[in-house]
């Protein structure tokens, strides 16, 4: 089996099993709850669609002629070393690149099929269905149940407070945080312990019903055991939604992940099923990384 260690020192707290030549993927009991990590199933649709996109920072090209197809309803784990253009590349998928003073995105993306460089499209209303969970957990300095009914209410999702209610509801349930929150509804989201202000945030995105959730080193900022809880949750939303997570722990790519994508100095050298970039990767660069020969 390909050594998967890397220099990170942060404990884990799950073995990972992977079974080489197909493309199941586990992870072992986690406590009494068991996860399985389910098949992966090719052929699913295209949802996100780039060709030849590149970013600059001002006079500095940060990515460079980037295409991938990402598919529906599953996990595609980006990985590589610090500053080789992971982020860069997940904001150009919601255009949250947009909002950096100086920075430049060339190249096609399409949701759906669809250009979200079009002139006629909504931005506002890309970002609900391309959501965002970035690194540090950033609730809204509001209640818990405002944090969750705030995306509702500005897309006009709900007709009624009642509907608002159920909307809360179903999105905290999702995220696997209402039994915790259920009788604290109005209290500051920014309360909660790190890894329930993640899934709140989690809620959240989920609130507007996104095609596409994606997510910035979700866990980065949590420890193990929070950690081992959004891995079991994107590996259950990923029946509902397409999910893009970037992570800097090859550990997790290979638990939550179907698909990988791995980068390098701002290029995507390769991309394919987890398990075949983890056991067989086509380029030296990727086996290297994978190995721990830098990084
Ligand atoms: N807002 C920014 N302004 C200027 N350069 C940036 C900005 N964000 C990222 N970069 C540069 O772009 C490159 C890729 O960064 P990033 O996408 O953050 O990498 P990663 O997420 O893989 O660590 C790096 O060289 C970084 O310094
Ligand atoms: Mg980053």
């Amino acid at each position: 089996m390909t050594d998967l260690s890397t220099s990170e020192t942060k404990p884990e707290t799950i073995p990972m099993h992977m079974t080489s030549g197909s493309a199941i993927i586990e992870s072992s009991e986690l406590g009494k709850g068991k996860t399985v990590r389910t098949p992966d199933k090719e052929n699913r649709p295209v949802r996100v669609k780039a060709r030849d996109v590149s970013v600059f920072y001002g006079p500095k090209q940060a990515l460079f002629d980037v295409s991938i197809d990402i598919p529906a309803k599953a996990v595609t784990a980006f990985i590589g070393p610090s500053g080789c253009g992971k982020s860069t590349f997940l904001r150009c998928l919601n255009r949250m690149n947009d909002t950096i003073e100086g920075c430049r995105v060339t190249g096609q993306i399409e949701l759906d099929g669809s250009d979200i460089h079009d002139r006629d499209l909504d931005v506002v209303e890309l970002r609900a269905r391309v959501g965002m969970v970035f690194q540090k957990p950033n609730p809204f300095p509001k209640s818990i149940f405002e944090n969750v009914a705030y995306g509702p209410k500005i897309h006009g999702l709900a007709r009624s407070k009642s509907e608002l209610e159920g909307i809360v509801e179903s999105s905290l349930r999702r995220a696997s945080l209402w039994e915790e929150v259920k009788d604290r509804l109005h209290e500051p989201g920014t309360g909660l312990s790190g890894g329930q202000q993640q899934r709140l945030c989690i809620a959240r995105a989920i609130a507007v019903s996104p095609e596409v959730i994606l997510m910035d080193e979700p866990c980065s900022a949590l420890d193990p055991i929070a950690t081992a809880k959004i891995e079991e949750l994107i590996d259950e939303l990923k029946q509902n939604f397409t999910i893009v997570i970037v992570t800097h722990s090859m550990q997790q790519a290979a638990r939550v992940s179907q698909r990988t994508a791995f980068f390098h100095l701002g290029n995507l050298v390769e991309e394919g099923p987890t398990d075949t970039i983890f056991t067989s990767p086509k380029e030296k660069r990727t086996q290297d990384y994978i190995t721990g020969r830098f990084g």
